[in-house]
C-alpha cells in the first residue's frame, strides 16, 4: 500500500507583519493539516488577531508567504480570500436581522463562485448544509427571532455552503452560554468530519483542551510551538507554553472584613430582574454568578443607574439609581462588558482614554493637569502590562485583551469606591487576569466595595468573599466563599435546580 503524503491545507512561511513601532507577527511558520481543528493561543498582543487577518485577506503581510493545499496564497481582501476556500466568523456578527435564514445563506453568493447556479438549486444547497449542521434552525424564519448563537451557527453555515475548507473562528464563545457552547462543539466537530479545517482562536484553554487537535502558542509575534494536543499534558502546560511561567489562582479568606452595608438594593424589578434584593459590604468583594441571560448585567446597569428599575437602591445612605451622572458623583463605576462599543473612545490615545472618568482629579482648580494624565496612564500601562508601543496609541489599535485593560484602567483610576466589573477578564490572557485579580484584592484592602459580575465559575470562586446566585432574573441564594464550597450545588442552583427545573 502506497500512502501519499498530502500537503498541508495551508502553510504559514516566515510571515512578517511590522506596524509602526511594533513587529506585531515576527518570522512565524508552521502548517495546519486538512480536517483538524488547529488552535491558535497566546498572551494579549501576541499577534494572534494580526496573522488572523493576513490569512484571511484583511491586511498584507510585510514579508513571508503562504500556501493552500501546496499551492501559492496570497489573499489581497477577504472576498478573495473566500474565492480560495478561506472563510472567517467575525467576532461582530454579519447577519441581516430584518432577512430570514435563507436569505441571509444566499446573501451575496450570486455574484461569487456559485453565480452559475440557478436560484433554486443554490437555496436547495444551502439548506442541506445548513441541515447536516444544525436541523432545528428553520431556512424560514427571520434571523430576528434567534439567538446569538444561533446566529453565528447560520454564520458558520454560510462559510460552510459557499465551499470554504478553512473557516477561521476568534474567541467565538464570548458571548454564549456553556449550552450553546456544547453545540457550537458539535457543529465544529461535524465540519471536520466534513473535511473542514477549522482555525481556532480562544483565551479558555479548557476549550483547547476539549476541541483542538494540534496548538499552536504565539508570544510577542513569535512562534514558539506547534503540537498534537494528545501530547500536551494539561493546562499548566498550555499556560506555560504561552507566558513562560506558571500561575495558579485560588482564593484565601480575607481577614477582619467589615460589616459596614455600603449599599443596599431592595426589591430591584424590571423586564428581566424579579424583586432582586442584596448588601454590599465596605471593603468586600462580592460576585454575581449566572449564565448567559441569568440578569447579571442588568443587576450591574441598575445599580449604576443607566436602566430603569423598580425598587430602590441606597448607597452610603443616599438613594442612588436614578442616572449614570448620579452613580459617578457618589462614588460608583462601572467596567460594561461590551466594551469596545460602550467602554472606550476608540478613536482616542490610551493616555486620553484612562483619566475621562475622572477629569476631577486630572485638574488643579480646574486647569487640566497634563503631567497627571500622562503618570496616570504610565502607571496603570506598567500596572496592568499593556502590551503597547507607546501611550500615544489610539485604542483602536491595541488588541482586544489590550483594550479591555484599558477600560479597567479607566474605572480603577476613577476612585470610585463601589466598582461594578461586568465580566472584567473577558478575552484576557491568564497571565493579565491574575493581575487584574490582584488589583482588585488590593483596591478591596484599601476599604474599596468591587462587584464582579461573571459567567466564570472559576473566576468567582477565585476573588469573591460572597456570592450571589442568578437563575433567570432572580436571586436564588447566597454563598459565603471558602474550602467548604459545593461546586455541584453551585451548578444546580444557577441551572433552575431550585425551581424544580433539571438541568
Ligand atoms: N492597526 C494597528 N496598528 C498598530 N499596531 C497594531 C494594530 N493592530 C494591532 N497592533 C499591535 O500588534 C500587536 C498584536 O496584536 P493582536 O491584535 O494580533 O494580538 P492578539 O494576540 O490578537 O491579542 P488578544 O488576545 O488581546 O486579542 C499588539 O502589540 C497590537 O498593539
Ligand atoms: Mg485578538
Amino acid at each position: 500500500m502506497t500512502t501519499q503524503q498530502q500537503p498541508p491545507v495551508l502553510s504559514i512561511e516566515g510571515i512578517i507583519k511590522d506596524y509602526p513601532g511594533v513587529r506585531a507577527v515576527n518570522d512565524v511558520s508552521f502548517s495546519v493539516e486538512s480536517s483538524t481543528v488547529h488552535c491558535l493561543i497566546g498572551e494579549n498582543g501576541a499577534g494572534k488577531s494580526t496573522l488572523i487577518k493576513m490569512i484571511t485577506g484583511a491586511l498584507l503581510p510585510s514579508q513571508g508567504n503562504m500556501k493552500i493545499n501546496g499551492a501559492p496564497y496570497a489573499p489581497t481582501s477577504t472576498q478573495n480570500a473566500r474565492e480560495n476556500g478561506v472563510a472567517t466568523l467575525f467576532q461582530e456578527l454579519h447577519v441581516v436581522d430584518e432577512l430570514s435564514v435563507l436569505e441571509n445563506l444566499t446573501l451575496g453568493m450570486e455574484q461569487s463562485r456559485f453565480g452559475f447556479l440557478i436560484k433554486s438549486d443554490l437555496e436547495e444547497r444551502v439548506i442541506q448544509t445548513l441541515a447536516s449542521i444544525e436541523p432545528s434552525i428553520n431556512p424560514a424564519a427571520r434571523v430576528s427571532s434567534l439567538s446569538v448563537a444561533q446566529k453565528q451557527i447560520i454564520e458558520i453555515a454560510r462559510a460552510a455552503s459557499s465551499g470554504a475548507s478553512v473557516i477561521i473562528m476568534d474567541e467565538p464563545t464570548a458571548s454564549l452560554s456553556e449550552r450553546e457552547v456544547e453545540r457550537l462543539f458539535t457543529v465544529i466537530r461535524k465540519l471536520r468530519s466534513q473535511g473542514v479545517t477549522v482555525i481556532y482562536i480562544s483565551h479558555k484553554l479548557d476549550e483547547i483542551i476539549a476541541l483542538g487537535d494540534t496548538v499552536t502558542v504565539l508570544r510577542d509575534g513569535k512562534h514558539i510551538v506547534t503540537k498534537p494536543l494528545s501530547e500536551v499534558s494539561g493546562r499548566p502546560e498550555l499556560i506555560d507554553m504561552m507566558i513562560g511561567r506558571c500561575v495558579f489562582e485560588s482564593y484565601t479568606p480575607r481577614n477582619n472584613l467589615s460589616e459596614e452595608v455600603i449599599l443596599s438594593a431592595k426589591g430591584l424589578s424590571n423586564n428581566m430582574l424579579k424583586n432582586v434584593s442584596f448588601e454590599i459590604k465596605k471593603g468586600e468583594i462580592v460576585g454575581f454568578y449566572g449564565l448567559v441571560g441569568a440578569g447579571k448585567t442588568e443587576i450591574a446597569r441598575a445599580l449604576f443607574g443607566a436602566d430603569e428599575v423598580a425598587g430602590s437602591i441606597v448607597f452610603k445612605g443616599e438613594k442612588v439609581g436614578g442616572s449614570p451622572k448620579e452613580a459617578i458623583a457618589a462614588g460608583i463605576a462601572l467596567v460594561p462588558e461590551e466594551r469596545r462599543t460602550q467602554g472606550l473612545f476608540t478613536n482616542l490615545t490610551i493616555r486620553e482614554n484612562i483619566p475621562v472618568m475622572n477629569l476631577r482629579r486630572m485638574s488643579n482648580n480646574g486647569i487640566f493637569r497634563a503631567d497627571a494624565e500622562l503618570s496616570a496612564a504610565t502607571h496603570y500601562i506598567d500596572q496592568l502590562r499593556i502590551a503597547t508601543s507607546s501611550i500615544e496609541k489610539h485604542t483602536e489599535k491595541l488588541s482586544g485583551g489590550n483594550q479591555q485593560k484599558v477600560v479597567l484602567a479607566k474605572c480603577l483610576f476613577s476612585k470610585a469606591s463601589l466598582l461594578l466589573l461586568d465580566e472584567p477578564t473577558r478575552g484576557v490572557d491568564v497571565g493579565a487576569k491574575t493581575e487584574i485579580y490582584d488589583i482588585i484584592r488590593n483596591l478591596a484592602d484599601e476599604g474599596n466595595s468591587v462587584a464582579v459580575f461573571s459567567s466564570e465559575l472559576e473566576e468567582v470562586l477565585g476573588i469573591c468573599d460572597r456570592i450571589f446566585l442568578l437563575y433567570t432574573g432572580s436571586l436564588e441564594s447566597e454563598i459565603i466563599n471558602g474550602p467548604d464550597v459545593d461546586i455541584n450545588d453551585i451548578l444546580n442552583i444557577v441551572t433552575g435546580g431550585n425551581r424544580g427545573v433539571t438541568a
